[in-house]
């Protein structure tokens, strides 16, 4: 039974759009319960944080729906206000972005509400076009490989910025203000796609952007960038074409659903024999991860308004997957993923491709029972749609394994919510501590839990 609320008030308190600020940071599962029921999910940690800069590029105000209540955004929230933008909201997931009195603010200001994430790097682009420079603190993230930002930077230099590092973080001005240029990613780095797409659109003259990024989430800013005034053409072959402009206005846009969060959801459907029905959830953007959750034996039925993920009995199937960049199957989705891969009889491979350190969290499945070998030099070699960088991870999943509950720490976003679903899915007690890393990525997931009828006790 669990503690935080009956079912109709956590349902009530989905409805109401309440926030769920994780006081506690553990969480005490009781597994065995199948997940069952409807829950929603709103506006996407990847898209939303994004547009939420990108409102600083606007001469008047801008307006975002389906904003999740997640502590990214609150991150993001916090930094904008630290420069003056006024920040209100108007409805239940709707922020508005009030940019005309955008001023310089102290670094100390800065680093204190950079908080654990990725997005301070973003406002570079932002900043010098309307302040002439930006101070970026030291990044947070996912520890799930060394994060570097070499391909922003070359990006920011090639366009006319100078970046000095500092022990303190980096100091970035672009005294004659930024101009196009040609720049090509190394690697489809979402990030830095997003850094081409926010510095160049006010820049002087066209960028072209080679080995782009292409996922839901950049075209959903790009489109964002359009009613704003850009003109930014995507061209076959990862190509992007921006033309600087010399104004941009306010936008009024809902953002895209969260597909990691749909994907992580419908993996606690398979691996508890649940059958969850998420409304807000897409095909288009999830026809990848789709084909695999039917692969593994899931079941699906798409809906107008959601998708119902279910496990329709019978036993699960092993399947050999590789991480990659859209159109491929998201890193995001391995590791909620994995989870249900430890009951399927057989071996399944997951092989890492995006980051180098994406698998730490399989040591505690293996602590609850699962056998999971990590293979840290990857799959042998075979040709690839997108050139790889030299490092790569494999995971052999060896099922059905009996999990039992265990005491686990949350190492990173998706790696925490996969212990929820490990927790859900062994016999026994689980105490999940650190959950408060959850709730920067899933928006009052434990209202969510509790609709769904897991048997859990949370001191929230
Ligand atoms: C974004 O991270 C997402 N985060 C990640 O989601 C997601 O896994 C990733 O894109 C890939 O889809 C946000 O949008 C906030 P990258 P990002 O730049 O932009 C290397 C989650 O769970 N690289 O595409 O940081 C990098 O090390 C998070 O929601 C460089 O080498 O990812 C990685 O190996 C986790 N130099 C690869 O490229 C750079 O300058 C892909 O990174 C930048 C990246």
């Amino acid at each position: 039974m669990n503690s935080i609320a009956t079912d109709a008030q956590a349902r009530d308190a989905l409805k109401a759009g309440a926030r769920v600020g994780l006081k506690s940071d553990k969480i005490t599962i009781t597994g065995g319960n199948p997940l069952k029921g409807r829950i929603s999910v709103r506006g996407a940690k990847n898209l939303a944080t994004k547009a939420m800069v990108a409102a600083l590029l606007g001469e008047t105000p801008s307006i975002l729906r389906d904003v999740p209540d997640i502590s990214d955004v609150q991150v993001v929230r916090g930094l904008l206000e630290v420069y003056g933008v006024k920040v209100s909201s108007p409805a239940p997931g709707e922020l508005r972005f009030d940019t005309s009195n955008v001023e310089k603010a102290h670094f100390a200001e800065i680093d204190a509400h950079a908080g654990s994430s990725r997005i301070p790097i973003l406002f570079c682009g932002p900043l010098l076009n309307r302040l002439g420079e930006a101070r970026i603190p030291d990044l947070g993230g996912c520890r799930i490989g060394d994060r570097p930002i070499d391909f922003h930077l070359d990006a920011l230099r090639a366009m006319g910025a100078i970046v000095d590092k500092s022990y303190e973080g980096i100091y970035i001005t672009a005294p004659d203000g930024l101009h196009g240029a040609n720049i090509h990613l190394p690697y489809p780095s979402v990030g830095a796609t997003e850094q081409v797409l926010l510095s160049a659109v006010r820049a002087k003259g066209t960028t072209e952007l080679t080995n782009a990024a292409i996922e839901p989430e950049i075209m959903d800013l790009i489109a964002i960038l359009q009613k704003m005034g850009a003109i930014i053409s995507v061209e076959p072959n990862r190509v992007i074409l921006i033309e600087g402009v010399d104004r941009l206005e306010g936008y009024k846009h809902r953002a895209l659903f969260d597909r990691n969060e749909v994907a992580s959801w419908a993996a606690a459907a398979l691996a508890t024999h649940g059958d969850i029905f998420v409304e807000g959830a897409q095909q288009s953007e999830l026809m990848t991860f789709l084909n695999v959750f039917r692969k593994v034996g899931g079941a699906f039925d798409v809906e107008e308004d959601g998708i119902r993920f279910y496990h329709p009995g019978g036993e699960l199937k092993p399947v050999t997957i590789e991480t990659d960049v859209h159109p491929g199957f998201m890193t995001d989705w391995q590791q909620p993923l994995i989870v249900a891969l430890t009951q399927a009889p057989g071996i399944s491979i997951v092989h890492e491709t995006v980051y180098e350190d994406r698998f730490g969290f399989t040591e505690a499945l293996n602590e609850m029972g699962a056998n999971i070998v990590v293979h840290k030099q990857g799959l042998p070699d075979h040709p690839r749609r997108v050139a790889r960088r030299d490092f790569e991870q494999a995971a052999v999943i060896t099922g059905p394994t009996k999990l039992t509950g265990a005491d686990v720490r949350v190492p990173d976003l998706r790696g925490g919510f996969s212990y929820l679903i490990a927790a859900l899915t062994a016999e026994g007690q689980s105490t999940i501590s650190n959950v408060g890393i959850i709730s920067r990525g899933y928006e009052h997931f434990v209202d969510k839990l509790a609709v769904l009828g897991a048997d859990f006790v949370f001191e929230g």
